[in-house]
């Protein structure tokens, strides 16, 4: 094998598949600016110490970390959540409220190779920051569908599956779980999915045999799938917490519902997220199919910027990515075909026209249209041939009996109709000759 492979799980980006991911990023940039957020960066090394502690133990797992040469230990980003709210933190007195912002960044995490996951990959995060109240979930959410439906699909292609950690830990204090066995109980509903009911072999590990009554409870909860299921469940304990929680689930499915959206999303407790920072609501976008792995993940995290040393500012967001996007685009044939056809293809007569042409390309270039011209000279069959074949709209043919008279043909490609220009109209020519095309 010639030369060197790239690493695994890092991608090359052709031409043509650098273009599919271009009109990704677009599509999320328009919903995002038509959202009202703001756009930011940020570093793509960051301190280790950043995701030791906050991310959880699944990214810290898949750290990619060195030590650089000044000795600091350091980690390529894995998300950009820790990063945004040290950047929020750091300015938060002096930034107008609401904060709405996103990014289009790369992230590295060393995952195990698999459909639709993969080492280096592209997220649009969009996050909210200093609204306590379930306003910025609505706004999230639907931020979220569009970022979706911008390519064309449909609640029949993918939809949001909302769930809720801090309704578990209410519903599991109720039942009489203290805090270090609720988080045993969240980690099995994480893993049920994938494990079914071994998913509680680690939660007996620790804390005992789960008792029949209270997993059966468990298990009913997990199941719910709509509000009035919820309401039912919720009825028999008398829980102030849990009557407000109630009502914020209220307020974000009728919003939601009142932007017409209602389609797009399902009350699922079984979504818990493996990230540790989560406090709230929290939600998945899938495909319906259930074919891929999740398409977008997020939720409320109130308590990461204090934990940064920062000020107590409330924060809900989620991160989308490339990878299963792109895989589900592609599945139902919305990936764009790759448009490389110039709008003027520039025939030459020989050395002379060439020279000759080199001004009036540079002008068409400069008022915005694709030009190409051969880099070699060529017969005219050759050349017009390349045209063709180009897709080009338009030729302009620079031919020696053409420049002795000082004008220019211009061949229309779609009917080969063509007219001669005085050589100092043919930008204005062509810019007729293109109109509402
Ligand atoms: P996450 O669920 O870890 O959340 O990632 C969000 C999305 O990024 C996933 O749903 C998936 O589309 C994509 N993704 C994650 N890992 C990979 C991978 N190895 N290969 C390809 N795609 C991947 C977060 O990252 C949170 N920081 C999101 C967030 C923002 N929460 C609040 N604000």
């Amino acid at each position: 094998m010639a030369g060197f492979q790239s690493l695994p799980g890092f991608r090359e980006f052709y031409p043509e598949d650098f273009s599919r991911r271009q009109q990704i990023f677009r599509t999320w940039r328009q919903a995002a600016q038509a959202y009202g957020f703001q756009e930011y960066d940020a570093p793509v090394l960051e301190p280790l110490e950043l995701y030791t502690t906050k991310s959880g133990d699944e990214i810290e797992g898949q750290l990619f970390s060195f030590t650089d040469k000044g000795g600091r230990d350091v980690a390529l980003r894995p998300e950009m959540t820790p990063t945004v709210c040290r950047m929020v933190g750091a300015k938060a007195g002096a930034l107008k409220r609401p904060i709405k912002w996103f990014s289009i960044a790369e992230f590295y995490r060393y995952e195990r190779a698999q459909k639709g996951r993969l080492r280096a990959f592209n997220q649009f995060n969009a996050d909210i920051f200093g609204e306590a109240g379930p306003e910025a979930e609505i706004e999230l959410i639907a931020l979220l569908i569009q970022c979706l439906a911008g390519f064309g699909l449909t609640k029949d292609d993918f939809y949001v599956r909302l769930s809720d950690r801090d309704l578990w830990f209410f519903y599991l204090e109720a039942l009489g779980f203290n805090d270090a066995q609720a988080r045993g109980i969240l980690g099995a509903i994480d893993r049920y999915e994938k494990m079914g009911d071994d998913a509680f072999k680690g939660y007996a590990e620790t804390h005992g045999e789960l008792d029949a009554d209270r997993k059966a409870k468990v298990l009913a909860f997990l199941k719910i799938k709509s509000l009035g299921e919820l309401e039912a469940a919720l009825a028999p304990y008398q829980s102030d917490k849990l009557a407000a929680r109630l009502a914020d689930w209220r307020k974000v499915l009728d919003g939601v519902g009142a932007m017409g959206l209602a389609d797009f999303i399902t009350v699922d407790l079984g979504v818990v997220r493996g990230l540790a920072y989560y406090t709230g609501f929290v939600f998945e976008a899938f495909d319906r199919k259930g074919d891929l792995r999740a398409l977008a993940g997020g939720g409320r995290y109130n308590d990461l910027i204090k934990k940064l040393g920062y000020a107590d500012l409330p924060a809900v967001g989620f991160a989308i990515g490339d990878v299963t996007t792109g895989l589900l685009i592609e599945q139902r044939g919305l990936a764009p075909k790759h448009a490389t056809a110039p709008d003027v293809f520039v025939v030459l007569g020989g050395e002379a026209e060439r020279k000759a042409a080199f001004a009036d390309i540079r002008a068409l270039r400069a008022a915005g249209w694709r030009v190409e011209y051969p880099f070699k000279d060529a017969a005219f069959g050759k050349q017009f041939k390349a045209a063709a074949e180009s897709g080009a709209k338009l030729a302009l043919i620079y031919g020696g009996d053409e420049l002795a008279k000082g004008v220019v043909k211009i061949r229309d490609m779609s009917d080969r109709s063509e007219r001669e220009v005085p050589r100092a109209e043919v930008v204005d020519a062509v810019r007729t000759a293109l109109a509402g095309r």
